[in-house]
Formats: C-alpha cells, sequence, structure tokens
C-alpha cells in the first residue's frame, strides 16, 4: 500500500524572516501548531521544483525539538517530491559535516536544525536554516523568497503515515503516492572523518600527540562530542580524558553553547593549570571553535585564521591547491590583511555572515577565510568548520615544533599586531538600539565629520574614513547594504557598530574594535588596557550607555 500524501491548511505567521543565520525563534514559537511546517515548506516551494527527484541532506546540533522537527522534515520532503533524505544517525549532524554531505553526494541542498551558540532546551531556542546545492547557507536572495513565501502560505504538503527509524544506519525505501522514496540514516561522523583525513596528515598530528602533547577539546554538550572522540581518541589516540562534555544534550547541560572566554570559561580555567598545551572549544553545532594556548593562552579569531593562512604550507590540502585568495568579516580585525599584503594574496573584506564567502570560493578566488566571532574556514565545504580549526592548529604546532604562544609571537613580530575586541550588550530594548544606530548612520552620512577628534587621555583619534558598509560582490554584482557602521581613525583604528541578526529576542549590539601596533615593545600588551582609549571613545560617539541604559557589556572577547 502506498503511503497517501495530503495538503494540510495553514495561515501565515508574522516574523518568519531568516536572519544572519536561518530563522531562529524560542523553542515556544517553534512549538506552536504548523510554525514549523509554514517554515518548511516555504524553504522547499523556494527550490522551485528543484527537489523534484533529488536528494536532501537534513541534520541538526541536537537540541530540544529536534527529533520532532526531523520527522516533520522527512514527512514532507517526501510530499514535496523529493526522492532521497540523508539524514544524520538521530538526526545529528554538524553544520560542517552536512555541508561536507550536500557536496559528496551532490544533493539539491539541505536543511539543518540548530540555533547555533543559542541556548537550548524547553526555554531556549531553535532554529531552521536551509543550504544550497554548493554546501553553503542560502544567499539573501533566497532567505527573502523563503520569507515571501511565509507571508502567503496557505497549505503545507505531508505524508503523515511515513515513520522511518531515524536512529539506526542504513536505506530505508518508501512507496509514497506510487513514487519511490528513499530514507538513508548515515553515520553523523564518517564522511566528515574521510573528508579531513585528506586534508590533513593524520600521521603527523598523531605523532605530535604521542610525543607529549597534551590537548583538551570541550564539545559543550553540542552535536561535537561523537566527532571528537572519535577524530581526535580514536584517530589520533589522544587519551579518553582529552575529550569533555561530549554527550550531545537537549539543553547543552544548561549552557550557552558558545565557545569564548565568557562561556566556555571552565576550559579556559582547566587550562590555566598549565597541564595541557592546547585547548579548543565548539559551539552546538560545531561550526565555530576556540583555540587556547598552556595557561589559557587566548588566540583570538582574528590572529587565528591570519595564523593558519601565514603557515598554510604546513597544510597538505594548500599544498595541493595553493592558496587562491583570503577573506574576513568586515568586523574581523586587520591581521589577515597584513599575511595577504606580504605574501602577495588577494584578500577579500565581507559583511558578517558565512554566505558572503561562498561565492568567491565557487569562483576559486578563495582558499581560507575568518570572522572574529570564531568563525575559521576554508573552501573545503562552504561552512566555517571548528574541527577543521582545530586539525589546521594541531597541523601547525607539529611542523613548527613551537607552542601556540611561541608562534603568536614570531607571527605577531613578522606582521605586527592587531589589538582587538568585541563589546556585545545583549538582550537590550530594540527601541534604544535601533535609535543608537540610526543616529550612528546619520553621523556618520555627513560628510563635515571627516576629521572630527575625538581624545581620551593623551590620545587623540582623528576621523579619517566613515561609511555604513556596503558590499557588492565581485561574483555576482548583488548589493548589501546597511551592514556596519565602521568609523576609520588616521592612524587606521577602528570602531564599528552593528546589531546581532542572529538573536532571537530584542536587539544584541555588537561594538568591534581594532587597532594596530608594529612596536615590537608594545606586541605583549594586554589588549583590553591597550584598546581602553578607543572602547571610550566609541562609547561616547554612540552614547551607547546613554541610550541603552548599559553600563557594562554581557561579554567581552
Ligand atoms: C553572529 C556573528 C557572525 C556569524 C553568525 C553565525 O552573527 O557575529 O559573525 O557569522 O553569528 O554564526 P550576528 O549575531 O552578529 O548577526
Ligand atoms: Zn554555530
Amino acid at each position: 500500500m502506498p503511503l497517501r500524501c495530503i495538503a494540510v491548511q495553514t495561515k501565515p505567521f508574522e516574523g518568519q524572516k531568516p536572519g544572519t543565520s536561518g530563522l531562529r525563534k524560542p523553542v515556544t514559537v517553534f512549538k506552536q501548531p504548523q510554525y514549523t511546517e509554514n517554515f518548511v515548506q516555504a524553504t522547499l516551494s523556494a527550490m522551485d521544483g528543484e527537489q523534484e527527484g533529488a536528494t536532501l541532506i537534513v541534520g541538526g546540533d541536537g537540541r530540544f525539538l529536534m527529533k520532532d522537527v526531523s520527522l516533520k522534515i522527512v514527512q514532507m520532503a517526501a510530499a514535496n517530491k523529493v526522492q532521497k533524505v540523508i539524514i544524520g544517525q538521530n538526526g545529528l549532524l554538524s553544520t560542517p559535516a552536512v555541508s561536507c554531505i550536500i557536496r559528496k553526494y551532490q544533493a539539491a541542498g539541505g536543511i539543518i536544525m540548530t540555533a547555533s551558540h543559542n541556548p537550548g532546551g524547553p526555554s531556549g531556542d531553535f532554529g531552521i536554516k536551509f543550504n544550497t546545492s554548493n554546501g553553503g547557507p542560502a544567499p539573501e536572495s533566497i532567505t527573502n523568497k523563503i520569507f515571501q513565501l511565509t507571508t502567503k502560505i496557505a497549505e503545507y504538503y505531508t505524508c503523515p503515515d511515513l515513520k522511518p527509524d531515524l536512529k539506526t544506519v542504513g536505506v530505508q525505501e518508501f512507496d509514497v503516492d506510487n513514487r519511490n522514496f528513499t530514507v538513508q540514516v548515515v553515520d553523523s561522523v564518517e564522511d566528515y572523518l574521510q573528508m579531513v583525513n585528506e586534508i590533513f596528515d593524520f600521521g603527523s598530528i598523531r605523532q605530535l600527540l604521542s610525543d607529549g602533547l597534551k590537548i583538551v577539546i570541550n564539545a559543550m554538550h553540542g552535536v561535537m562530542g561523537p566527532y571528537a572522540k572519535r577524530i581526535f581518541c580514536e584517530e589520533l589516540g589522544a587519551p579518553e580524558d582529552s575529550c569533555i562534555n561530549c554527550e550531545p544534550k537537549e539543553d547543552f547541560g544548561g549552557h550557552h553553547p558558545d565557545p569564548n572566554l565568557t562561556y566556555a570559561s571552565d576550559l579556559v580555567d582547566l587550562m590555566k593549570q598549565g597541564i595541557h598545551g592546547f585547548g579548543a572549544a565548539f559551539d552546538g553545532d560545531g561550526d565555530r571553535n576556540m583555540i587556547l594556548g598552556k595557561n589559557g593562552f587566548f588566540v583570538t579569531p582574528s590572529d587565528s585564521v591570519a595564523v593558519i593562512g601565514a603557515n598554510a604550507k604546513c597544510i597538505p590540502y594548500f599544498q595541493k591547491t595553493g592558496v587562491k585568495g583570503l577573506a574576513r568579516s568586515m568586523p574581523t580585525a586587520g591581521a589577515l590583511d597584513r599575511v595577504a599584503n606580504i605574501e602577495g594574496f588577494e584578500l577579500f573584506e565581507v559583511p558578517t555572515g558565512w554566505k558572503f564567502f561562498g561565492n568567491l570560493m565557487d569562483a576559486d578566488r578563495l582558499s581560507l577565510c575568518g570572522e572574529e566571532s570564531f568563525g575559521t574556514g576554508s573552501d573545503h565545504i562552504r561552512e566555517k568548520d571548528g574541527l577543521w580549526a582545530v586539525l589546521a592548529w594541531l597541523s601547525i604546532l607539529a611542523a613548527r615544533k613551537q607552542s601556540v604562544k611561541e608562534i603568536l609571537n614570531d607571527f605577531w613580530t613578522k606582521y605586527g599586531r592587531n589589538f582587538f575586541t568585541r563589546y556585545d550588550y545583549e538582550n537590550v530594548e530594540a527601541e534604544p538600539a535601533n535609535q543608537m544606530m540610526s543616529n550612528l548612520r546619520q553621523m556618520v552620512a555627513d560628510s563635515g565629520y571627516i576629521g572630527k577628534e575625538y581624545s581620551h587621555g593623551d590620545k587623540t583619534y582623528k576621523v579619517a574614513k566613515a561609511d555604513d558598509f556596503c558590499y557588492t560582490d565581485p561574483i555576482d554584482s548583488s548589493v548589501s547594504q546597511k551592514q556596519g557602521v565602521r568609523i576609520i581613525f588616521e592612524d587606521g583604528s577602528r570602531v564599528i557598530f552593528r546589531l546581532s541578526g542572529t538573536g532571537s529576542v530584542g536587539a544584541t549590539v555588537r561594538m568591534y574594535i581594532d587597532s594596530f601596533e608594529s612596536d615590537t615593545a608594545k606586541l605583549q600588551l594586554d589588549a583590553q588596557v591597550v584598546l581602553k582609549p578607543l572602547v571610550e571613545t566609541a562609547l561616547q560617539l554612540s552614547q551607547l550607555r546613554e541610550l541603552t541604559g548599559r553600563q557594562e557589556p554581557t561579554v567581552i572577547t
């Protein structure tokens, strides 16, 4: 007996507009009847028939609600004439693994169930994100189309009696309305492991660890637990206790699965004991990473991607492909620019969000890129890749036979140092946050603003350039406006303001501070001390404290 598909009447919900990285909302919002179905239907409809007879990849970070939503997506994929769904075991796939699998099996796209680093559990967030056939996050043209479809949706299609077993690896065949429909449940790690095994020299990393480098990897109860255990312990021979918080939990153990100095402070404390020479943490869905050296030595993400760029020859993949170009998001500190200048690579500055790197990679203009928000990756896939970054660092440690700190010191001595910090003000009221941004926009739009001076202590900053960042994609000429207000001073220091596009309630103000120093006497100074006058200047010119009522940020990185 074929399984029957049905059309279900529905009505639009407000606010189903994907942000920087998909649709993210509190679980309570996603739990409303038909809310999830509407968005999934809009996503499938936006594929414009390309899903018919094609393969779709489905996976997520294990957060609360994912089990229910996995089944809903498979049932709706079948009713929307997808021929085959490849899904991770129990729905689990890291975001980089989804990108890898889309590319490997030439799928028409993938649906990722994640709210990334946002907290999970019944009172946390859920999210759904669509990736296209190149393995990367859907560009704005598609996310806008999805949004448009959500505003006028009248029905969705599903196959309610389709009940595949998503717990067991294997292939299941179904007859759906007299069409063949296949569900292939795959081991969450296997395809990803095969890929990184080809990119890196596992032998040299294994040797590094057996020579005595003690590492600790914190999966923060997100999806990366099984990846970390399999790759670091089973494949690379690290002892069992090298991988911590490796059991994926629906609420990430009650924590905020974001690998930064605030939310991964337990890892920082552990590293401060001086037992381990290398530490790393991932976010809920495994695309972000934080790198630490002995005694908690923190590598800023802006430095991390630049160090990898400067040492690309330590990685077999780059030996083969060469470095085609480098890129960073606009607010990311300029360390990568210095590598590009000195080594003669093309450099691109794109808006915040990984989706802007994809076109450059597809056009063979970009090999390595990063964001200050703990995102690092290359053109091996079309997502940032936390575990890839860790393997890149271990490859560099193995080749250079130096500590993390020594590598950074050598780097700063050669290229100079960009001191960087980001202040986040989370959950601010939307109105004053918008007011602040519109004041800033007005301020920088005035041509008389250039040349204005700000003083703090014995420091004076004179405005050299100011705008609301606008990006024209060099490949398809698409234009993205209002990507963040940036004020660049005559000494090259920058302050940048933007509102988060991934928050689910209120507004999050991000303030980014970047200042270059080439004086070798100052390279070892503490970033917060060096940047203090610039931070105060930024607070003063934006009137952030006065407008938002917030005296201190929620998170400083
Ligand atoms: C944040 C980061 C951005 C990153 C995105 C997805 O977006 O700032 O760099 O690409 O998360 O991980 P935001 O909340 O700032 O819009
Ligand atoms: Zn993430």
